[in-house]
């Protein structure tokens, strides 16, 4: 498995909301996780059916089940079962009474043909930046696979840590923790910057907003382009 996803192991799983959740957010990313992440998720979340990409431990799903109730279907994708495992046993211990499928799926992948066109919205929170590759590679390959699940009128949004570039300015803590994770193959994010991550969302979809807090880059497209008019940059 790549190191992308392989070190969520059900051990570290225990440990990702308070080291990533809680100290990560608030004080290297600068991105608070229930006063900007949680209701930029909500804001977005589709009313019948929504795949979330890189379940993690099911953390925003989870505080979402009162919005998640008008969602007739949640689709998890991940190349980690056991985070897909995990997410899923968190939504329903959190009440949600729908239907959860779980999809074993690298992103760099097309999306399986059953998933194609189907989804209202698109959640794709922290995994850009865990991916090899520098943003004007990685970020085509993965919006395309992504834009070609929604509906014409669904949304894709997320949320990535930038590694560099205009108004990206990592503080003590960010930098060691850059620097650690981008050596492990944890992250690959040393190069990315929130141009190129504008740039590739545009090549795929006709209306595209992107905000900076902290150092994270939040980002909603809508409109997926079709395919004969998607540009290579
Ligand atoms: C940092 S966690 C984010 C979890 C959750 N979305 C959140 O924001 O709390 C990254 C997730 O992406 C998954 N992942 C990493 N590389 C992947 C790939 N190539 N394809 C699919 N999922 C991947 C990991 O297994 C993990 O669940």
């Amino acid at each position: 498995m790549d190191p992308s996803a392989r070190i969520y192991s059900r051990f570290n799983l225990r440990l990702y909301d308070v080291v990533v959740l809680v100290v990560s957010n608030a004080w290297a990313w600068r991105c608070s996780t229930t006063l900007t992440l949680l209701p930029f998720f909500h804001k977005n979340l589709g009313e019948s059916a929504h795949l979330d990409v890189g379940a993690g431990t099911g953390y925003y799903l989870a505080k979402s089940v009162h919005p998640l109730s008008k969602t007739g279907n949640v689709t998890l994708l991940d190349l980690n079962e056991a985070t897909l495992n995990t997410a899923t046993s968190r939504l329903r211990h959190a009440g949600y009474k729908g239907t959860i499928d779980e999809v074993h799926h690298n992103v760099f992948q097309p999306l399986p043909e059953s998933l194609r066109g189907r989804f209202d919205s698109v959640s794709l929170f922290y995994v850009l930046h865990c991916l090899p590759g520098r943003m004007e590679d990685k970020g085509p390959k993965v919006l395309a696979n992504l834009a070609d699940g929604l509906r014409p009128d669904g949304v894709l949004y997320g949320a990535t840590i930038l590694g560099r570039g205009q108004g990206v300015s990592h503080n003590w803590l960010g930098r060691r923790l850059m620097c650690l994770y981008n050596k492990k193959g944890m992250f690959g994010n040393a190069d990315d910057t929130l141009d190129e991550l504008k740039r590739a969302l545009e090549r795929y979809f006709e209306q595209v907003e992107v905000k900076l807090v902290g150092v994270v880059a939040l980002f909603e497209a809508r409109r997926p382009k079709m395919k004969c008019t998607r540009k290579a940059s």
